[in-house]
Formats: structure tokens, C-alpha cells, sequence
């Protein structure tokens, strides 16, 4: 049985693909996948989504859509072709524990246990590093230029500083945090905005620029934070990180809503997480007890609300 986390961007989405550091933080929650004997075919529950190495879209052209089966199919594709032929032999069933297309970095973490599920029929052992940059195959049909904040996250565990190329590195935390996550309800492609940030950099490159390079200095500061127990001063800073994401058109009017909800609900920070467009937010809670109370609010708009706790 492999596992791949899901996470959550505590700080730094969008930035992170251009350098600038991310700050994020493993779920235990995330896919799940063992293999099976069902040579070449890879089945995704609870989609009940079946794709195998043939088809759908084998052939010269690589299917045009966006659907997921098509998807899947190749992302599954460009993962087996890293294998030794014996991969083909194998079949994979995987089970998603966290919805796609929501920031919480659920193609990432189906691609890290489709890994590890053939890996373990194959006799392979590989470390977490490893796994992640394998899986980068299966992230970019995904995610087009992924920064691998997701895919490293995915095969890892904690909190941990991401910087593009250079891996991550583990933060330790003064004291838990206790996260509430809802979602806007809307699906939020990653690919499409990351495509809109670089195309708003095209356009105009000193203001993107300065945009990028001020989230950054706020993953920066929120380790610090974090490292130090400041939960107050990490609040801020998400207020700040969803400010600047917004100026990028990367929130919505729903997701604007549930920060606001989780404000008026005592939370300390709230901010979209993730890709944004849609997807996911998250809300930072005094505690434990302040996490359950935001929630109790967010389950009004999202009654599958959740909250987390994160410690390393
Ligand atoms: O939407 P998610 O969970 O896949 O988060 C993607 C994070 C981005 O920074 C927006 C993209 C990336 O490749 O790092």
C-alpha cells in the first residue's frame, strides 16, 4: 500500500514557482494506492475513473480536452515510461482522500502513491527525494510548471521550507497550529493560474515582479514566526499573503467570503491555499478550541470543513 500526503501552503503559492521560498505543511490525509493484477491499468476511487497505458488518447495527437480520465491516462503514461518495461505488467488501484482540483495538492499526492505502489511490486526502494522527483512526471501533465512544492510534500511529512531545485527543508514548529480548511465549492485548475500569473508577468513585469518577490519575504518572515510561536504575527502575514494573491486575481468572491467569515469567527489569519481561482482556503485558529469555533463558522458555507493540526 502507498502512500502520498496531501498538504496544505501555509505560505508562498504562485511565488514559489518563480524561486521565491514556500512554506507548507503535510496532511495525513491525501491518496492511497496498492498494486493489483490488472496489467497497464490504473483505477482511481472514489471517481471510479479507469484509464489503462492504450487509451484513451494513445496515438500522434495527445488528447486536446481536459478531462480527467484523458488526464490520467497521461499522467499514467509519462510515469510508467520512467519504469523498466516490467511496469507495465502492473496494475494499480488507487483511493483519493481529499477532493482534486481544491489546492490541496491532490494530483501530487496520487502521483507519490501511484509510485510507491509500483515501486513495492517491483522490489524498488527509493527515498522520499526520490520518489518526489520521479513523480514530477505525472505532476506536469497535471500542472504544466509545477514548482514541486506539491510533489515533494507529498512524499514527505511535516512542515518544510520549499525552494524550486532545492528541495525542502524541515521547520520545526514552536507549537502546533490548528488549521480549519474549507473549500469555495468552485474548482480552481492550478495549470490556468499559474498560466494567468505568467502571463500577467509578461505583461507587466516590474509590478508582478515586486508582487512575487514580496511573498517571498513573507514565507520568510512567517518561518521565523512559526519557529518562534508568533502566532499573531503568522495570522497577519496570511492576511498579508491572501492580499497579495487577490491583487493577482487568484481569489474569488466565495473565497473572499470564507476569510471573512473566519475572521469574524476569531480566526488570527485566513488566506486561499493553493493554486487559488477556486479550491481551498485555510484559517488559523488560537488554538485548538479556536479552530473548532472558525469551523463551526465555515461549516455554514463548506459543511465539510475540517480542521488540522499541524506539528512537527
Ligand atoms: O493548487 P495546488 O495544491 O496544486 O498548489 C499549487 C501551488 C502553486 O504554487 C500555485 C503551483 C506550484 O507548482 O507550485
Amino acid at each position: 500500500m502507498g502512500h502520498g500526503a496531501g498538504k496544505v501552503i501555509l505560505f508562498g503559492e504562485h511565488a514559489v514557482v518563480y524561486g521565491e521560498p514556500a512554506l507548507a505543511a503535510a496532511l495525513s490525509r491525501g491518496a492511497r494506492a496498492e498494486a493489483t493484477g490488472d496489467a497497464g491499468a490504473l483505477t482511481v476511487l472514489p471517481w471510479g475513473t479507469r484509464v489503462t497505458l492504450d487509451e484513451p488518447g494513445e496515438g500522434p495527437a495527445e488528447p486536446a480536452s481536459d478531462d480527467r480520465a484523458a488526464l490520467l491516462a497521461r499522467a499514467y503514461r509519462a510515469l510508467v515510461a520512467e519504469y523498466a518495461a516490467a511496469a507495465r505488467g502492473v496494475g494499480v488501484r488507487a483511493t483519493m482522500e481529499i477532493p482534486g482540483g481544491a489546492g490541496l495538492g491532490g494530483s501530487a499526492a496520487l502521483g507519490v502513491a501511484v509510485v510507491r505502489a509500483l515501486d513495492e511490486a517491483l522490489g524498488l526502494a527509493r527515498e522520499p527525494a526520490e520518489v518526489a522527483a520521479l513523480s514530477l512526471a505525472w505532476e506536469r501533465v497535471f500542472h504544466g510548471n509545477p514548482s514541486g512544492v506539491d510533489s515533494a510534500m507529498a512524499a514527505a511529512c511535516g512542515v518544510a521550507l520549499f525552494v524550486k531545485g532545492r528541495g525542502l527543508e524541515p521547520v520545526r514548529l514552536a507549537r502546533p497550529l490548528h488549521l480549519a480548511v474549507a473549500h469555495s465549492g468552485e474548482y480552481g485548475s492550478t495549470k490556468v493560474t499559474v498560466a494567468s500569473v505568467a502571463a500577467q508577468r509578461e505583461r507587466e513585469p516590474a509590478r508582478v515582479g515586486a508582487v512575487l518577490t514580496a511573498i517571498g519575504r513573507l514565507a520568510t518572515a512567517a518561518r521565523a514566526a512559526l519557529e518562534a510561536g508568533r502566532l499573531e504575527e503568522l495570522g497577519r502575514l496570511m492576511g498579508e499573503n491572501h492580499a497579495l494573491l487577490a491583487g493577482l486575481g487568484l481569489s474569488t468572491a466565495r473565497l473572499d467570503a470564507l476569510c471573512e467569515a473566519a475572521l469574524a469567527a476569531g480566526a488570527l489569519g485566513a488566506k486561499l491555499t493553493g493554486g487559488g481561482g477556486g479550491g481551498c482556503m485555510i484559517a488559523l485558529g488560537r488554538d485548538a478550541a479556536g479552530a473548532e469555533a472558525v469551523c463551526a463558522a465555515l461549516r455554514e458555507r463548506d459543511p465539510s470543513a475540517f480542521v488540522v493540526e499541524v506539528a512537527t
